[in-house]
């Protein structure tokens, strides 16, 4: 199993979004037995907590829900266990990289790393904003998605 996990600040706007597109995405390729997705927060924060009413509300306006997951925090494990450790902006990459042994610190980068026609690197904190701000977060997502498929499929999968 090629394991995938998506990082932002508080687990409960981007990186679950990330979450449920890219594991509807393997879903729909056939791939949920060899590809599994997970997310996580680098603070305590909202721990237990679902996902963002506004992140739920996009992501039903796109077909798919994620009103099942529950942010949790990162954890040391994590960087042994998984094979992707994404980060959503880059201070999520300085929280990860100040806690990454050496040896694993190859599976930490940005999401937007797989989107590289994308003008962006970062996918922004939609937090304090409003609803558009989250339908650009997903549209971001969806951008990396099929090259963090293809990166996978390539790398681990032989294709
Ligand atoms: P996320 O968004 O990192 O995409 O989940 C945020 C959620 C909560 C807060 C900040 C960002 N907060 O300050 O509580």
């Amino acid at each position: 199993m090629i394991r995938v996990l998506f990082v932002c600040l508080g687990n409960i706007c981007r990186s679950p979004s990330a979450e449920g597109v890219f594991r509807a995405l393997v879903n729909e390729q056939g791939l949920s037995d060899r590809i599994s997705a997970d997310s996580c927060g680098t603070s305590t924060w909202h721990i237990g907590s679902p996902p963002d009413n506004r992140a739920r509300g996009e992501a039903k306006r796109r077909g798919i829900s994620i009103d099942g997951l529950r942010a949790r925090a990162l954890k040391p494990d994590d960087f042994d266990i998984f094979d992707y450790i994404l980060a959503m902006d880059s201070s999520n990459l300085l929280n990860l990289e100040a806690t990454c042994p050496d040896v694993h610190r190859v599976k930490v980068r940005l999401l937007l790393e797989f989107a590289p026609g994308h003008p962006e690197r970062e996918v922004p904190d939609p937090y304090y904003g409003g609803a558009e701000g989250f339908a650009q977060v997903f549209d971001m997502i969806d951008a990396a998605a099929a090259g963090l498929l293809a990166d996978i499929q390539r790398r681990h999968l032989g294709n």
